[in-house]
């Protein structure tokens, strides 16, 4: 997939995207950088992938650090901010994308089950959110915090309940956040991206039925691209989307028309 040829003017800002090392997040965050962002990518255990993410970043003459935490953890999210404002300066641009999937009937979902996920998925966002935007309105930082959430915020699947539950609390987080931000001068938006081949979901779409299937329900008939999502990212996180927050925006390849 070609890398995006859309530019947006987003020098000097400082940008950090949880989940930074692989798939979506990868791409976010090169992009960012592609923008003229600095970055700090944020990873739980890919440090190699982090690392050569923050390399390509380099190459951009952009700063760009790579911080271990776990989003889950408020110490662990401490931590992370410390470390990334240290690094690239005070964070002007949040992208909340960490996230985690598992696939169980609901009768079999283990307690453990539900709580990695809803803690990745939605404790994080919140977590991190609340952290950056407080020390955004303590500095007087008139920022943008964009969360990654997923078309299954609002479409139920079979064997996703913990991941569609933590995705709709995502898209409540986001109206919230934007609610009480926005006289902080800070804009809060999401992302809803569609079915994309990364890590995420590749172990599923090995199943040629699973594939099939999901091809049959989007009306564009294929499964996206990681840097298809970057566009969008881009365009919230520039001054064009400036009297936008709140708001919703799916890039799906038409799944949510049905
Ligand atoms: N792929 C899709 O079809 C799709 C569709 C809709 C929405 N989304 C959403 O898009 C986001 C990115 O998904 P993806 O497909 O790019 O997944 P991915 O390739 O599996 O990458 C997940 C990223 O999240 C990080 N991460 C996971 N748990 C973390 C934690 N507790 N603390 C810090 N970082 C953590 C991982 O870090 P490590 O590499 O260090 O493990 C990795 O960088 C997720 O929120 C996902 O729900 C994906």
């Amino acid at each position: 997939m070609a890398v995006q040829t859309t530019t947006y003017a987003l020098s000097g800002q400082r940008a950090l995207v949880t989940g930074g090392s692989r798939g979506i997040g990868r791409s976010i965050a090169l992009g960012l950088a592609r923008c003229g962002a600095n970055v700090a990518v944020n990873y739980r255990g890919a440090a190699e992938a982090a690392a050569e993410v923050v390399a390509a970043i380099k190459d951009h003459d952009r700063t760009a650090v790579a911080v271990q935490a776990d989003v889950t953890d408020p110490k662990s999210v401490d931590r992370l901010l410390d470390a990334a404002e240290s690094a690239i300066g005070p964070i002007d641009l949040l992208v909340n994308n960490a996230g985690i999937v598992r696939r169980s009937p609901f009768l079999d979902i283990a307690k453990e089950e539900w709580d990695a996920v809803l803690h990745t998925n939605l404790d994080g966002p919140f977590l991190v959110g609340q952290a950056v935007a407080r020390r955004m309105v303590q500095r007087g930082i008139r920022g943008r915090i964009i969360n990654v959430a997923s078309t299954s915020s609002k479409d139920a699947g079979l064997n996703l309940t913990h991941y569609c539950v933590s995705k709709a609390g995502v898209s409540m987080l986001t109206k919230m956040m934007a609610l009480e931000l926005a006289g902080h001068g800070i804009n809060v938006n999401e992302v809803n991206p569609g079915l994309i081949e990364t890590d995420l979901t590749r172990g599923y779409l090995q199943n040629e039925a699973n594939r099939q299937f999901r091809l049959s329900r989007i009306p564009m008939k294929r499964i996206g691209d990681p840097e298809e999502i970057v566009g969008a990212v881009l365009f919230l996180a520039s001054h064009d989307a400036r009297l936008m927050t709140g708001a919703s925006v799916y890039v799906d390849g038409g799944v949510t028309i049905w």
